[in-house]
C-alpha cells in the first residue's frame, strides 16, 4: 500500500440532506424545500438536525479518526433568495462549523452547491437563465472571502452530470417539449459558473485547491461486439468525459457534442464563453462512485431495467441502452455493487487527465436496525466499504494518485428521494420517515471498523 502520508480519510454529507432547520436564521427555501416529495419519505425540515447538533456530530467524527469532513454550504442560508442581500447568520453558522472541524484537526472540504438551488432563482428561470451563473459566482465569491483563510479544499458543483442526465430524480428537469435542450443549456451555464468560480478561487484564496465533483464510473459494453463497444463509448462520452473534458480542458468532448447535435439539443454558446471556459483550471478531480453501468447497442432485444433515481439516464435512443450486468450483485435498493469497477474508474480518469483524484462519495444505502442491545450491526456496509477501499488501494498501486476517500455518509441522512429508510451513515440517527423521534446518535459497527481502518492507514489484504 502506498497511500500518501497526508491521505484524507474522511466522510461526506450535504446540507439539505442532513441539516434540517430549513427555515431558521433567515434561510430561504431551496428547490429541495419546495419539491414534491416521493410519498412516504421524510421532508427536509428536520433531516438529521445537524444544524443544531454539528458540534456533537463533528466530535463523533473526530472520535472516528476522520482527517477530513466534506459538507456542503446551503446557498439559501448565505443568500436566502439566491442573490441580493447576504445573510450574516448563515455565514456565522458555517464559520462555526469550519472552526469546529479545525479544532478537531479535521480538514474541511466544502461543496459550494449540492442539489439545492435557491427556489427564488428557479422561479426566475433556474440554470436556463444565465443570470443564475452570475448569482452562483457572487455566492462563491462571498464564501472565498469569508472562509478562504480556513478552507483550502473546494468543490464547485455536486454531480452536475446527474443533474443533467437524471433531471427528474434531482429536480432540474423542466416539463415540455424542449426539456432535453433546456437541460443542456442549463448544463452549459453550470460549466460557465464553475469555470468562473475556479478562476476566482485561485485569485482570492491562498493555497486553494478547487475541483469538480461529478459522478463518474466505467461503462461496460454488454459483449465484445463492436456495436456494443461503440454504444459504451458514446455513453461514457456523454456521462463522464463531457464533464471532465470541459472542466480540465475547457472544451466540449467531440463525441458527446456530436450526440447532442444529432439530437438537436446542443446548447447555445456565446463567443465570450470560450475564453472563460479555457481560463479555468482545476487542481484535482473529485468524483462520486457508487457503481458501474453496462450498455448495449441500440435496438437489441435484451430487457432494459431502470430505476427512478441516479441510475436512470442510461438509455439514449439510437445510441445506447442500459442493461443489468449479470456478473454483479445488488444492494437492497437495487444498485449494482462493483468494487473492481471502482479501480477501473480511478485508472481511467487518472490516465486521461493526470490530476490527483479525491473520492467524495461511495457507500451503501441499507435499512439498518437497532438490535436488542441497542447496537447497529451493519456488516453489509463494512463489506461494501472494505471491498471498495481494497480496490482503491490497488488503483494507487497501479499508479493512480488519490488524495483522499470520503464515503457517503458521515451520519445517516435523508436520501435524495428514498427517505431516511435508506441509510448510509457510520452514525445512526434515531428517526424514521414518519417520526422525528429523539434524533439520538449511535455509532454503528462500521464506525469502529472505519476508525480502525484509518488508524492502520488502510486495509491489508
Ligand atoms: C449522490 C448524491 O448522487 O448519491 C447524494 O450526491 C445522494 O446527494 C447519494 O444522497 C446517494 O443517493 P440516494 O438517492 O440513495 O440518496
Amino acid at each position: 500500500m502506498s497511500l500518501r502520508n497526508d491521505f484524507l480519510w474522511g466522510a461526506s454529507t450535504s446540507a439539505y440532506q442532513v441539516e434540517g432547520a430549513s427555515a431558521e436564521d433567515g434561510k430561504g427555501p431551496s428547490v429541495q424545500d419546495v419539491k414534491t416529495l416521493v410519498q412516504g419519505t421524510a421532508d427536509f425540515t428536520v433531516s438529521s438536525d445537524h444544524y443544531h447538533r454539528f458540534d456533537e456530530d463533528i466530535a463523533l467524527m473526530a472520535k472516528m479518526g476522520l482527517k477530513a469532513y466534506r459538507f456542503s454550504i446551503a446557498w439559501t442560508r448565505i443568500y436566502p433568495k439566491g442573490d441580493g442581500p447576504v445573510n450574516e447568520k448563515g455565514l456565522r453558522h458555517y464559520s462555526q462549523v469550519i472552526d469546529t472541524c479545525l479544532l478537531h484537526g479535521i480538514t474541511p472540504i466544502v461543496t459550494i452547491y449540492h442539489f439545492d438551488l435557491p427556489a427564488a432563482l428557479l422561479d426566475a428561470g433556474g440554470w436556463k437563465n444565465r443570470a443564475t451563473a452570475d448569482a452562483y459566482v457572487r455566492y462563491a465569491q462571498t464564501l472565498f472571502q469569508r472562509f478562504g483563510d480556513r478552507v483550502k479544499y473546494w468543490l464547485t458543483i455536486n454531480e452536475q452530470n446527474m443533474m443533467t442526465l437524471c433531471g427528474n430524480a434531482v429536480g432540474t428537469l423542466e416539463e415540455g417539449e424542449d426539456a432535453c435542450r433546456t437541460l443542456y443549456q442549463q448544463n452549459h451555464h453550470m460549466f460557465l459558473a464553475q469555470a468562473r468560480a475556479m478562476s476566482l478561487c485561485h485569485a482570492m484564496v491562498q493555497d486553494a485547491h478547487i475541483g469538480p465533483a461529478p459522478n463518474i464510473c466505467s461503462i461496460y459494453p454488454r459483449t465484445c461486439a463492436p456495436e456494443d463497444i461503440l454504444a459504451a463509448q458514446d455513453f461514457e462520452a456523454l456521462r463522464n468525459w463531457l464533464y471532465l473534458d470541459m472542466t480540465v480542458h475547457g472544451e466540449y468532448n467531440p463525441i458527446a457534442w456530436n450526440i447532442l447535435r444529432k439530437k438537436g439539443i446542443e446548447p447555445v454558446i456565446l463567443p465570450e464563453d470560450r475564453e472563460v471556459l479555457k481560463a479555468a483550471k482545476p487542481d484535482f478531480i473529485a468524483l462520486n462512485y457508487y457503481n458501474t453501468i453496462t450498455v448495449q447497442a441500440p435496438g437489441s432485444n435484451a430487457k432494459q431495467e431502470n430505476a427512478a433515481d441516479q441510475q436512470t439516464g442510461t438509455t439514449e435512443t439510437g445510441f445506447y441502452e442500459g442493461i443489468r450486468n449479470p456478473y454483479l450483485g445488488r444492494t437492497r435498493f437495487g444498485w449494482e455493487i462493483d468494487p473492481v469497477g471502482f479501480r477501473t474508474t480511478l485508472r481511467e480518469v487518472y490516465e486521461r487527465y493526470r490530476l490527483p483524484l479525491l473520492i467524495t462519495e461511495n457507500g451503501l444505502g441499507d435499512e439498518d436496525a437497532v438490535d436488542e442491545n441497542g447496537e447497529i450491526d451493519d456488516e453489509n456496509r463494512i463489506a461494501y466499504l472494505s471491498d471498495h477501499i481494497v480496490q482503491m488501494q490497488r488503483a494507487v498501486e497501479d499508479g493512480v494518485d488519490v488524495l483522499g476517500y470520503c464515503p457517503w455518509s458521515a451520519l445517516d441522512l435523508v436520501s435524495t428521494h428514498e427517505g431516511i429508510r435508506k441509510r448510509y451513515g457510520f452514525i445512526y440517527v434515531n428517526r424514521t420517515d414518519e417520526e422525528v423521534l429523539d434524533l439520538r446518535r449511535i455509532p454503528k459497527k462500521s464506525f469502529y471498523w472505519y476508525r480502525d481502518v484509518i488508524r492502520s492507514g488502510g486495509i491489508r489484504k
